[in-house]
């Protein structure tokens, strides 16, 4: 029985202003497709699972927008957290209900803020990698082809066995440094972490006990709470226990039956204004421009600003000009990283 977790807690700080707190990008038509972020991800998963089976984990103040974009969804498929702590207890959370339920369920798991533009070989490639998570007690991760040494993601090295394509992994580093980051991809052996994973609900819960067993015992008190009225308050409490770790870190980097699937269905993690750059169409000087704007030799420069108000932009090259609600942003686009600094900055003065 296949189920899909769907991961949109995040608040995509990298992709500050248009991604808030309050609006977070997943929530977004960010493409311009007619399609929220979500409802696309949502959308990839019709012939893999039920609708019944899928499951959405986000914070709690992201309740409502799940139901409005997701109208078809039960309240029981919407896991709400009382904080942010990371992708870990999210994927526990998910787990431990599952695997209450169903014992034989398989699990792909994924993240609400990608692009997908091959979604029948993504159909596919997921199909296999779950198929094979019935016959094994393997951690499935998708790797992709890596393009640059993006500290952003997860490097992964595997045994090269011809005829697989599902390989055993070597070694699994998340977000890794510039300088390793170079080397990986110098070596030529490594593929990026998707972010995606498939196992079996046994299999998860047993790695979760083993690599981070706080955090069993934490969701393991749950049990026989779960899919009743007491479930929302038992994980109000259980959260506040839980450490703040991501998957990569907590999972992925420990264990040691993680396999990954080359996959190639032209992935891009929607992270970052680059990836939004290198993904939207660009205009005869090079520029992406979403808004009513007037540019006088610009280049290489994204401008996303409302459209009820004249932008005229003169000179810039390799910029990015975002304005959202009451926040403009003009950073260069090589510097997006600090970003996240210019939150938490805005944060503290606020
Ligand atoms: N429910 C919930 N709660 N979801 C969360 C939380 C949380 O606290 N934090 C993040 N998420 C969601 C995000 O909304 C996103 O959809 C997904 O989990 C992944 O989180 P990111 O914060 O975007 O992770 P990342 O991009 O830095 O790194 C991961 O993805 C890369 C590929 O895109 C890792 O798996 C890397 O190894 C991987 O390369
Ligand atoms: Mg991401």
């Amino acid at each position: 029985n296949n189920y899909a977790v769907i991961m949109a807690g995040g608040i995509g700080s990298r992709f500050w202003p248009f991604s808030r707190t309050k609006y977070p990008k997943q929530f977004h038509d960010v493409l311009g497709t007619g399609a929220t972020l979500i409802q696309q991800t949502v959308n990839r998963f019709k012939n893999i699972c039920p609708p019944e089976n899928i499951i959405i984990v986000t914070n709690k103040d992201y309740v409502g927008l799940v139901k409005e974009q997701l109208p078809f969804l039960q309240d029981h498929q919407i896991l709400a957290e009382p904080i942010g702590r990371n992708t870990a207890p999210c994927l526990a959370y998910a787990s431990y209900k599952i695997l209450q339920r169903d014992k034989n369920a398989n699990i792909v798991v994924a993240p609400s803020d990608h692009i997908i533009l091959q979604e029948k070989e993504f159909e596919n490639v997921i199909v296999e990698a779950l198929q094979a998570t019935e016959q094994a007690d393997i951690l499935i991760t998708l790797g992709m082809k890596p393009t640059r040494p993006d500290t952003g993601y997860g490097y992964i090295q595997y045994i090269d066995e011809k005829k697989l394509r599902i390989k055993k992994v070597k070694t699994f580093t998340e977000k890794p440094a510039l300088e390793l980051a170079i080397k990986f991809i110098e070596s030529g052996e490594f593929v990026w972490n998707a972010g995606i994973f498939i196992f079996n609900a046994q299999t998860i819960v047993d790695a979760i006990k083993k690599h981070l067993p706080e955090m069993d015992e934490v969701f393991t008190e749950g049990s026989g709470l779960y899919w009743t009225d007491k479930e929302n308050d038992f994980i109000n409490k259980a959260y506040s226990r839980c450490g703040n770790i991501s998957i990569d870190y907590g999972i992925m980097e420990k264990s040691d039956n993680v396999y990954v699937m080359l996959a190639d269905f032209g992935w891009s993690d929607l992270g970052t204004w680059k990836s939004l750059f290198e993904n939207m169409p660009k205009n005869d000087d090079g520029n992406v421009i979403d808004g009513n704007v007037l540019t006088y030799d610009a280049k290489d420069t994204i401008i996303k600003t409302p459209k009820n108000k004249l932008v005229v932009v003169e000179g810039l090259e390799g910029y990015i000009v975002a304005e959202f609600d009451d926040v403009l942003m003009i950073c260069r686009k090589e510097n997006e990283q600090r970003v996240k600094d210019f939150v938490s900055d805005v944060k503290a003065t606020q």
